[in-house]
């Protein structure tokens, strides 16, 4: 069956990000982010974070909980850290592009790791073989004519200013992030073009604890303006370095619809919608915080310190593009819920109408139409869809070959749905699918939560002789670009 064409120009391609393939984390000069002391978990046992407190004992972090005066992050000797190893990309980096040039891709999504150029994070110039390593890439893609699509921040605040300095609630990290931006724009001139500022910016607000609620609200909201700010004014230099850049905001997209036709629930739904998707968007689309961010802060005693010069760089500095991740959607209510699913860091309540991978994210394509249609109305920019896909098991048969036919139905249809959108008239420029070739799961730290459409011979210990494979989903995915989609079969 011949399917919608997608426009020439349409970029195909695949994403990773630095601290989920790279793997060389402590090597030529690279500092440690949190990741590096962040353990392995599964779909039921959270991720750890490592830590020695203040009288030398060995210390167990989760997700959002603050270190205790006096202790450190620490590597503990008998824990294993699996993005030590990522897959190995640091140094195999010009076979897996190979292998994406020879899907056909157009553009690879990346990230560079902020402290592979600053290892510490406050440093006032960059280390040099930090600076090279991404120079390199960036060649090997061109050599390939793949577009690189650029995250500078991928999860990966460095550790140094995790400790020292409080991280994101510390305003200094304001300049500590545009020194870094400025840096890479600066060094990549006319090898990179497409940017985005932060990965799924809204995480802090959409995912945050519960524990101590308004102290987390108070310092997430803090932490996502002094985001916002960077962000901003890393998109004026950006421009000013290169009238070519193209800047986008990244924002973790979940559809979220109302459980029930209770006036409350939908009341809730679209409260849900400004506070965890809106709140983002609209600040780094429009330039300026949107009305009901007043009821936001108020609703949890929430007062910000924002300048006068702030609120200038934000109307200055708006993104070019929507960017945005897409895997599931969620359910919305006010009523109590006993059949509980969690997936993509959050939870809510089943959605009787939909399927539920392995780790409980739920596939909806009709959830990625909705979504696309309601961004495209709200800020008329074009929209790039920069993560989409689903984690699973694979198996490798005896003559070595996977077939992953999960991904590949989920793919299908996922770009109808694009297609669906697109024949509306939404200016939809762009699709990397997540983990283009097998990454650790930022949510689990597993390998076996497979996304790629190119095998790792590694598991979640790091055994394993890293050899790239093919997977189905491999041919099906080249014969889509070929085909300019047109043939999903
Ligand atoms: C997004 C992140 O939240 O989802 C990625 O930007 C992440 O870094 C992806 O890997 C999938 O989540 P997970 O938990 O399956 O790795």
């Amino acid at each position: 069956m011949s399917e919608y064409r997608f426009p020439d120009s349409f970029l195909w391609g695949g994403a990773t990000a630095a601290n989920q393939v790279e793997g060389a984390w402590n090597e030529d000069g690279r500092g440690p982010a949190k990741t590096d002391v962040t353990t392995g978990g599964t779909r039921y046992e959270k991720r750890k974070i490592t830590a020695i407190d203040k009288d030398g004992n060995k210390l167990f972090l989760v997700r959002g909980e603050k270190l205790p005066e006096g202790a450190h992050y620490a590597v503990l000797e008998d824990q294993y850290y699996p993005n030590h190893l990522g897959v190995d990309e640091y140094h195999r980096y010009e076979e897996d592009i190979a292998l994406y040039a020879e899907m056909g891709f157009k553009v690879y999504r990346m990230s560079i790791s902020w402290s592979r150029l600053f290892p510490r994070g406050d440093e006032e110039t960059p280390n040099p073989l930090g600076v090279e390593h991404y120079r390199k890439v960036f060649q090997c893609l061109k050599e390939h004519d793949i577009e690189p699509l650029v995250t500078i921040w991928h999860f990966d605040t460095p550790l140094y200013l995790e400790e020292h300095y409080g991280g994101w609630t510390n305003r200094k990290l304001v300049d500590f992030y545009v020194r870094f931006a400025k840096t890479c724009f600066e060094e990549y001139k006319g090898l990179v073009r497409y940017w985005l500022t932060f990965n799924e910016i809204n995480n802090t607000i959409m995912f945050m604890g519960v524990a101590n609620e308004d102290l987390d609200y108070q310092e997430a909201y803090q932490s996502l303006h002094y985001q916002f700010v960077a962000s901003a004014r890393a998109v004026q230099i950006g421009h000013a370095v290169d009238p070519e850049n193209k800047i986008g905001c990244m924002i973790c997209g979940i559809t979220n619809y109302p459980m029930t036709c209770d006036p409350k629930d939908i009341l809730a739904n679209r409260h849900t919608w400004e506070k965890n998707i809106f709140y983002c968007g609209d600040v780094q689309c429009k330039g300026e915080y949107p009305t009901y961010a007043k009821r936001l802060w108020q609703e949890r005693n929430v007062k910000l310190d924002i300048t006068a010069e702030d609120l200038e760089d934000l109307k200055k500095g708006t993104v070019d593009m929507y960017t945005f991740s897409y895997y599931m959607s969620t359910l919305v209510t006010t009523h109590e819920v006993t059949d509980l699913v969690s997936g993509n860091f959050s939870s809510g309540a089943r959605n009787e109408y939909l399927n539920y991978s392995d780790w409980g994210w739920a596939y909806d394509p009709d959830g990625l139409t909705y979504y696309l249609e309601v961004m495209y109305d709200r800020y008329h920019l074009p929209l790039m869809i920069v993560e989409n896909g689903v984690g699973g098991y694979d198996t490798v048969e005896a003559d070595g070959s996977i077939h992953d036919q999960y991904h590949i139905d989920y793919y299908r249809e996922h770009i109808r749905a694009m297609a669906k959108a697109m024949q509306d008239g939404v200016d939809l420029i762009g699709y990397t699918t997540w983990g283009c070739i097998d990454v650790v799961s930022a949510g689990t730290g597993e390998i076996r939560k497979r996304y790629g459409f190119i095998y790792v011979d590694v598991d979640d210990q790091g055994n394993g002789t890293l050899d790239r494979s093919r997977k189905d989903s491999f041919y099906w995915y080249k014969k889509v670009i070929a085909s300019n989609g047109t043939d999903l079969a």
